[in-house]
């Protein structure tokens, strides 16, 4: 296979080749190197806060079911009949203690358990004895403050360890609120045509925040007569396995806790008293950081958390080189105020609802690199060397530092599967 990057330090240059993202075989090796062997977001915990709350969710290509057990363990079960295979669980989501197979009625309780099958009669007595006929679980399912992620790859290092420095950003959109944060209910699901590493990489691209979405920038200038010029500064930060995040100033409302001119003054009022109890928590400069700095994190591979004019939690997965399936949805602190809830769903909405202000803009520019990527033959490569001549630690939020994190990662694993499939071959 071709050069994947070009990572030249000296030249501060970084170059991508666009092949990752036409190519049927890549993509067949991103499913066994990446999807299969990295740490993937399920879900929040509070999606199924009940015992018995269930949710279906499409993982790495998988159909799961997130399930709060009778026991009080909250389970990822394969969807499928271990009779025959049909998917067991039709709905999308509820609570239920069992579910029951469509196809020939074999049920089992919500940890996996078969506990029903008609005609009984026609299999031994020992037939389940060694639970092989049970809904299987996925073996690894971790927790980080309330993000469950899942991973295929059962001596996959621990979440705690592959998420490493990507906790202290989590923690910062944790510790907004004193009692957690919740999902909020409903999700956003849409497609966009262009490969799913190009979601990735705009996720934590501010480069592109001014040109492309400038019509929003030019209302939050219209609303706000003290904003002369719109800033958007900050950093872009490596968090090592693939993970980056840019963190940054910007002119929105945060319902956690900055202030905007369209926002009324009891909400003025409620935004200092938030930040004065932040302050009271984490010291002021902490507070500064949690209330008044956005945040972009991409967690390798496929999630994205934002906490920007409200908290969203995405991923995206491929069904072809150039096609990907996204879904969202937006989480608040729990119990929170219904105005500040009124003024975060605005914002969501306002900005990154597929009818916002961003959602389609990015979708927009995403689909027009995958359109051109018909040129690949003679116009090879990326360009993302923004930022790299200011060297490590120096990296603006609008440089492309964020998006060269994701690239040496997933170019790691990429190139180490090749390696051993070579050494193979020479034995
Ligand atoms: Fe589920 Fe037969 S496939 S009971
Ligand atoms: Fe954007």
């Amino acid at each position: 296979m071709d050069q994947i990057i070009q990572d030249n330090v000296e030249k501060n240059e970084f170059l991508v080749n666009r092949k990752v993202f036409t190519d049927k075989e890549i993509l067949a090796r991103e499913r066994a190197e990446v999807f299969n062997k990295c740490w993937l977001f399920i879900g929040h915990e509070t999606e199924i806060s009940e015992v018995g709350d269930y949710k279906r969710k499409k993982v790495g290509g998988r159909n799961l079911l997130f399930v709060h057990s009778q026991d009080g363990e909250i389970r990822a079960l394969f969807n499928t009949c271990p009779h025959r295979g049909a998917l067991v669980c039709r709905e999308n989501e509820g609570n239920s203690r069992v579910f029951r197979c469509f196809y020939h009625a074999w049920s089992f309780k919500n940890d996996g358990e078969l506990v029903g099958m008609p005609g009984k009669d026609g299999f031994p007595d020992d037939f389940n004895d060694e639970g092989t006929k049970n809904m299987k679980a996925v073996n690894r399912l971790e927790n980080y403050r309330g993000f469950m992620f899942v991973n295929f790859d059962d001596n996959a290092i621990s979440l705690d360890e592959y998420l490493g420095d990507a906790k202290e950003y989590i923690d910062l959109v944790v510790d907004q609120s004193e009692y957690g944060l919740e999902a909020l209910g409903g999700v956003q699901e849409y497609s966009v045509r262009a490969n799913w590493k190009l979601i990735a990489e705009n996720s934590v691209d501010l480069y592109h925040g001014m040109p492309t979405h400038k019509t929003y920038f030019d209302i939050k200038q219209a609303q706000d007569p003290d904003l002369k010029r719109v800033k958007l500064e900050g950093k872009g930060v490596d968090l090592g396995n693939g993970h980056a995040v840019m963190e940054y100033v910007a002119p929105w409302g945060r319902p956690i806790a900055q202030w905007t001119p369209i926002w009324n003054d009891d909400l003025k009022r409620d935004m200092e008293n938030i930040k004065a109890r932040l302050v009271e928590r984490f010291g002021e400069e902490r507070a500064d950081r949690i209330a008044n700095y956005n945040r972009n994190i991409v967690i390798f591979p496929n999630l994205v958390i934002n906490d920007i004019m409200a908290v969203t939690a995405r991923t995206f997965y491929p069904t072809s080189p150039g096609y990907m399936e996204v879904s969202g949805y937006s989480l608040a602190p729990k119990g929170e105020q219904e105005s500040h809830r009124i003024a975060r769903n605005d914002n969501f909405l306002e900005f990154l609802g597929p009818g916002g202000f961003a959602t389609p803009d990015d979708n927009e520019a995403l689909e027009l690199c995958q359109e051109a990527y018909n040129n690949n033959q003679e116009v090879q490569w990326n360009d993302i060397s923004k930022g790299m001549l200011r060297g490590e630690g120096n990296q603006l939020a609008t440089d492309e530092l964020q998006m060269r994190s994701f690239w040496r990662q997933y170019n790691a694993r990429i190139q180490e599967s090749l390696a051993k499939e070579k050494e193979v071959v020479q034995k």
